[in-house]
């Protein structure tokens, strides 16, 4: 399959050829607003509430409240008459109610049908064990937005076919690679869209500039004391598959990877002619439009 990437110079613009589409698509994709909130039904979470929201709005552009830039972003979505909009992960810092009812008016609002694929945040209150009992725990807070299937989902459109698996345990199961495979299969143009990018060679040393640990996907480079400090196991074997089918000599019709999490913007290839794109943070107010142009 033909898929040409037009490298933009723009961080937030990403243009793609793609043989076999339909029409044109425009995609917005939005990640990590880390957006902060509670109310008395989450009492144990208000005064990390509090700090947390300051802290981002400390770190916004204007230093704006990150709900006020997360609203603009699907306000954009609207303005620019996206086919879709995509959101990866960490739009929320932890699944107070309150928090997740912003999320649910920000959508409700669209006039375009989204995704929602879950960030290590989505799930995570601070004083909770992070680990899958807690993510199991919470998932049902936050399940029906990513359309009561959050480990794996996949939207036809144009098409094309947009798939989000949550991978915010840095893991993918045999199911989700599983599910992967079949959407491959189908010959149809992908897009998978992943809250933690894929550790490649080009995306390591920003996320390592930044982090300090390689917080990546199936990355190489972990101390056993990093590991231990930040719970982070080994790769799963289906991790490693996944990590494998993506990067050497990805399926051909792959258009792109497109994830957020390391709060950076980047593109790389995931091997020769097959990109990720890393979308930057949206409490700096970060997006990226996809643009698909059939050829
Ligand atoms: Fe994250």
């Amino acid at each position: 399959m033909r898929i040409e990437h037009w490298q933009t110079q723009d961080e937030r613009r990403t243009v793609i050829g793609v043989e076999g589409l339909e029409r044109p698509l425009t995609l917005m994709h939005i990640t990590d607003s880390h957006m902060a909130a509670a109310d008395e039904r989450d009492p144990e979470a208000l005064e990390v509430a509090a700090e947390c929201q300051q802290l981002f709005q400390n770190l916004t552009p204007g230093n704006v409240p990150p709900q006020q830039l997360f609203e603009q972003a699907l306000e954009r979505s609207n303005r620019f008459s996206v086919d879709c909009t995509i959101m990866t992960g960490d739009i929320i810092h932890f699944p107070a109610r309150a928090a997740v009812e912003i999320i649910e008016r920000g959508v409700d609002a669209l006039r375009a049908p989204y995704l929602y694929t879950l960030g290590n945040h989505d799930w995570h209150f601070p004083y909770l064990p992070r680990n899958d009992a807690t993510r199991l725990e919470f998932y049902p807070r936050l399940a029906h937005l990513a359309g009561h299937s959050p480990a794996a989902q996949v939207m036809a459109l144009g098409g094309a076919r947009l798939v989000a698996l949550d991978n915010s345990n840095y893991q993918v199961t045999d199911e989700q690679l599983e599910f992967l495979y079949r959407q491959l299969q189908t010959g149809e143009p992908c897009l998978l869209f992943l809250h933690i990018p894929l550790y490649t060679p080009t995306l390591a040393p920003p996320v390592l500039d930044n982090w300090k640990i390689p917080i990546m996907m199936a990355a190489p480079g972990w101390t056993e004391q990093a590991r231990k400090k930040n719970k982070m196991r080994e790769s799963d074997p289906s991790t490693t598959a996944c990590h494998r089918l993506l990067t050497r000599g990805a399926p051909d019709n792959l258009v792109g990877v497109f994830c957020g999490h390391v709060h950076l913007a980047h593109a790389g290839e995931l091997c020769p002619g097959r990109f990720q794109y890393v979308t930057r943070e949206g409490f700096r107010n970060g997006y990226r439009v996809i643009r698909l142009e059939p050829l």
